[in-house]
């Protein structure tokens, strides 16, 4: 059964060497395929600053609720309800991307 607006994140420590690996510098603008619950992209607009964090999920529920929590704690991300392999052309290019989704192969854009 898939209950609307259900997501779940990552174990946090996997979530931190994934951001380790990312490898972010200051003023880099870093796309996000799979916003789930709004965690990583808190901690990214944390770090870099939320105009240079760009975040899709599939789910529009998801998609609204993330932008409602991250407004609360003061963050405001760019955040679009999207299908990851489309990219968000509008906004690219990113210096990085993260995809904390599964794809059966990676798409080309
Ligand atoms: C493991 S959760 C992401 C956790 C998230 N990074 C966080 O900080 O909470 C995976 C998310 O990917 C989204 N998703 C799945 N396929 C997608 C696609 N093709 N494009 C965009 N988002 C997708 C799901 O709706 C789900 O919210």
């Amino acid at each position: 059964m898939l209950l609307d607006g259900l997501s779940s994140t990552s174990m946090p420590a996997l979530m931190t060497r994934m951001l380790e690996a990312l490898d972010i510098r200051d003023g880099h603008d870093v796309l996000e395929i799979g916003a789930g619950t709004g965690y990583n992209a808190a901690l990214l607009s944390h770090r870099l600053g939320d105009q240079h964090v760009f975040a899709v999920d599939i789910e529009p529920t998801l998609i609204r609720l993330v932008r409602e929590r991250l407004a609360k704690i003061g963050y405001h991300p760019t955040l679009v309800t999207a299908d990851g392999a489309d990219d968000l052309p509008e906004h690219a290019p990113y210096d990085r991307v993260i995809t904390t989704c599964s794809v059966s192969a990676v798409p080309w854009s």
